[in-house]
Order: C-alpha cells, then structure tokens, then sequence
C-alpha cells in the first residue's frame, strides 16, 4: 500500500530551458499520492516545460528530477499538449491508445488479449470505440483528446499529467472529463495544465502558476492579489456561480480560446 503523502516525484532547485535559453529557474515541486495539482500560467509562461521536466523529457541544467518509484506499475501517464500531435502521422486511434503501452509490449511486438481489452473499455468510457480504426488527421480536436486520455491512462500510472486536455473539447464533454478525473485521482496523483482557471478550481486541490519560476499555492482558492503577488498575468472574474478567468496577455497560440 502507498502512504498518502509518499511522495512520488520531485523537482529540486531546477533550472531549464533550451540551448542557452533558461525558461524556469529554481523550481521546487513534490508531487505526493493523492495531489490533484492545476498548472497555470501565461502563454510562454513555460507550464510545459515544468510537464517536459517532470516526463523526462527535457533534462534540467541545474538541479534534479527524482522518481520515487513503487512497486512494478507505470509511473507517469502523460496526455501532450494537442499542439504538440502531429495529425498527419498515419497511426489509427486504437494504436495511439495502445501506444500508451510502448515500454510493456510483449517481446514479439503484439499487445495482449488484456491489453487490448483495457484499451476498448477506456474507449468505450470516454465515447470513441466507435472511432478506433479511424486515422487521427480524421478526428476532430476533440476526439483527439479523448483518444489522448485514453493513451494516457492506459497503463494505469501512479501520476497522470495532463497538458491542456480541455482544449478543444466541447462543454458537455469537459464537464464529464473532470468528472472522470476526479474518481481516478482517488487512486493516481493527477497534474493538470489549463487555462481555465475557473472551472478547474473546484477539481484541483492545489495550484501552482508557473511564470518563469514556480509559485505553490497549497489551496484551491487563490485571488487576484495572491496572482498579481505571483506575477501571474491571469485574472479571476466572477461569472455566475463559478469564477471564470481570462489571461490578460493574450499569446497568439491561444487566441482560439477565448469562447471559454
Ligand atoms: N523546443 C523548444 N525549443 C526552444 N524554445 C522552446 C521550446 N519549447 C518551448 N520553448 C520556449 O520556452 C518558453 C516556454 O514555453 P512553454 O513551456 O511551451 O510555455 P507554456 O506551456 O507555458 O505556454 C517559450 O518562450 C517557448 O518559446
Ligand atoms: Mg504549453
């Protein structure tokens, strides 16, 4: 059994970016069992660098990234920024769920009976089975995202992070994704980029805005104050019931999502 504070992954004093170009300094973050953790930020704010570091694929400058691995199941699963897919890479929705598997193919290169039938009840969940020899350039940016989660979960890992998995997905289908977040964070640790801090707030338990360095905010509830403290360009408006946010420096690679 895992404790609930184990801690799963850390960042310590790390600092990173690309050739000369130092995106985040100094970040410290520990990713504990149970965390359901927002990512916000400005565009550029470097969100998915901190998701490169924590995945492994970007190696800090300074400072290391420790794994606290348990038992023999995966670790980390890791939904990509959409931007980020290349749709023209011939590779049906059901191997790019299946591809969520890469490490744990069997030696002659074929999935299992078990695995595969994991991956048609996770498509069945979130709505695509009926998508899954489809090629991913015929999806919509939606669609995609689902078959995205799909990937992402499909090794059941102790740590699911998500870059932006509510961009371009439709209201109905956000609402039931959250939904679905919050039952698996009741046995994985979740990590989530968005942009729409509004909404998340009522999911996330902590918040960490990440704007050339990190800022750990161990509350769900933060306030302009609290955000401008952070140097953080985003600004919670109230909207109904439900606080909504806007960033207040647009970036061009989000200026298609201002219809939150
Ligand atoms: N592969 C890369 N090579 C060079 N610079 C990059 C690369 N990826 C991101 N950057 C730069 O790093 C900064 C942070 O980017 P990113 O982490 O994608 O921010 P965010 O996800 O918060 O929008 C930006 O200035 C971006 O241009
Ligand atoms: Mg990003």
């Amino acid at each position: 059994m895992t404790n609930p504070t184990d801690k799963l992954i850390e960042l310590v004093n790390v600092t990173a970016g690309y050739g000369k170009n130092i995106v985040l300094r100094n970040v410290n973050l520990t990713i504990n069992t149970n965390d359901f953790i927002g990512i916000i930020g400005p565009n550029g704010g470097g969100k998915t660098t901190l998701i490169k570091l924590l995945i492994g694929q970007l190696k800090p400058f300074t400072g290391e990234v420790i794994y606290h691995t348990k038992g023999n199941g995966s670790l980390i699963g890791y939904l990509p920024q959409a931007s980020q897919i290349d749709k023209n890479f011939p590779i049906s929705v059901r191997e790019v769920v299946l591809s969520g598997l890469l490490e744990k193919k069997g030696i002659f290169g074929g999935y299992s009976r078990q695995q595969k039938s994991v991956a048609l009840d996770l498509m069945k969940q979130v709505g695509i089975a009926n998508l899954q020899n489809k090629s991913i350039g015929q999806l919509s940016g939606g669609q995609l995202q689902r078959a995205l989660l799909c990937r992402a979960l499909i090794s059941d890992p102790q740590v699911l992070i998500l870059d932006e998995p509510n961009t371009y997905v439709d209201s109905n289908f956000e609402g039931e994704l959250y939904e679905m977040l919050r039952k698996l964070n009741e046995r994985m640790a979740i990590v989530m980029v968005s942009h729409d801090l509004g909404t998340i707030t009522s999911y996330v338990k902590t918040i960490a805005c990440v704007n050339g360095t990190l800022f750990y905010h161990q509350s769900n509830q933060i306030t302009n104050e609290q955000l401008a403290a952070y140097n953080c360009p985003i600004q919670i408006i109230a909207h109904g019931p439900v606080p909504h946010t806007v960033l207040l420096d647009h970036g061009k690679e989000n200026q298609h999502n201002h219809n939150h």
